[in-house]
């Protein structure tokens, strides 16, 4: 698609392990970002959203498929040309500190990326540094702060403050909270609410949990062992999840909100079973072996493509899509959340 920030075509992301076995990690992805748009992404670890987000960089090499990435093919670029496109989508991290050089100052880190780019001199570059620090919520007097002397929460919001300070296309998100103290998160997600809100930036916001990426997102994709099994707009999703995976974790969510003991009895009938190893992955739909709808044939045989789920009112919505055999005959759990929840 053209005017997206972000387009990824039939990805494909081959690793393998230490005894030298290939496995695919991320197995045929599409997903489109537009800009302003933040998009969520969530699953299980190991499902694959960290290695999709760094094969949509080319940080990892992929087998197949295409990207598109602030309007350039991936395919067509030599390195020099990837490293100036990359310095428009910079990435937050999960650890803050580990992310953080140790021997700079605040200031040195926020601005470096500017100097390393050469895109400010020395006084343009301190102004744009404290500005950037007025607008994550730093106060001033830690520019000269090192990273060890600041909280979790604060070394976070220096990360913010470094990816944004090129003014960004994208900003790849690979899970910013999940190190963070459950105190803090919320002020970490509240900042990066307002900052969609503010600036003029596309986020791939990665998370496990579908609780996370609820208020931020503007759409969410959901992976299972390596796939894409549903893609909508936030709160469509929320209201009606079609893949039984995703009517799982949405059902979780409600139960942790509610505590109630039928909900819990849908949240372990949708999610009972291990994650099978992506070493030998199921046949057919990689949901099998724990989907409560699953029929040997075709679930056991065939890989669902994605389908676009029929709108009930406005006729097709395009924009939600589910990869599931039976979507249409799986009845919506009762417990689902009702939009604006
Ligand atoms: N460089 C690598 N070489 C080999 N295997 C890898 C490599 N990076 C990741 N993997 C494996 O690929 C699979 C997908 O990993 P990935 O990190 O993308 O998952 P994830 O969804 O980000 O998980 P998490 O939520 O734990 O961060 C996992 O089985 C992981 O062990
Ligand atoms: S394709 Fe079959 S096994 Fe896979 S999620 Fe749908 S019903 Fe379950
Ligand atoms: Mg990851």
């Amino acid at each position: 698609m053209t005017g997206e920030v972000l387009s990824v075509r039939d990805l494909v992301v081959r690793y393998r392990s230490h005894d030298g076995q290939p496995f695919t990690a991320v197995n045929g992805v599409s997903l489109d970002i537009g800009p302003g748009e933040t998009f969520g992404l969530v699953g299980e670890t190991g499902c694959g959203k960290s290695t999709l987000a760094r094969a949509a960089l080319k940080l990892t090499p992929f087998q197949s498929g295409q990207v598109r990435l602030l309007g350039r093919d991936l395919a067509e670029l030599d390195g020099r040309e990837l490293r100036k496109l990359r310095r428009r989508c910079p990435m937050i991290f999960q650890d803050p500190r580990g992310s953080l050089d140790p021997r700079m100052n605040v200031g040195r880190i926020i601005g470096e990326p500017l100097r390393v780019h050469d895109l400010a001199g020395r006084r343009d570059r301190e102004a744009k540094v404290r500005e950037m620090m007025e607008l994550v919520g730093l106060p001033d007097e830690l520019f000269d702060r090192r990273p060890v002397q600041l909280s979790g929460g604060q070394q976070q919001r220096v990360g913010i403050a470094r990816a944004l300070i090129t003014e960004p296309g994208l900003v790849v998100c690979d899970e910013p909270v999940s190190a963070l103290d459950v105190s803090i998160r919320a002020q970490i997600l509240n900042l990066l609410a307002d900052l969609r809100d503010r600036l003029e930036v596309a986020f791939l916001f990665i998370a496990h949990d579908l609780a996370v990426v609820r208020h931020l997102s503007d759409r969410v994709g959901v992976m299972y062992l390596g796939r894409m099994v549903e893609e909508a707009p936030v709160e469509d999703l929320f209201a009606h999840p079609r893949h039984p995976y995703t009517q799982g974790l949405v059902a979780a969510i409600l139960h942790a909100d509610t505590g109630g003991h039928e909900r819990l009895q849908l949240v372990e009938r949708l999610a009972a079973g291990e994650i099978p190893s992506l070493l030998d992955p199921p046949a057919g739909c990689a949901y099998q072996t724990r989907c409560p709808y699953a029929t040997d044939d075709p679930c056991r045989i065939v890989v669902p493509a994605a389908e676009v789920v029929a709108g009930a009112a406005d006729g097709e919505d395009r924009s939600h899509r589910v990869a599931c055999h039976h979507w249409a005959e799986i009845p919506a759990p009762a417990t689902t959340l009702e939009p604006g929840r």
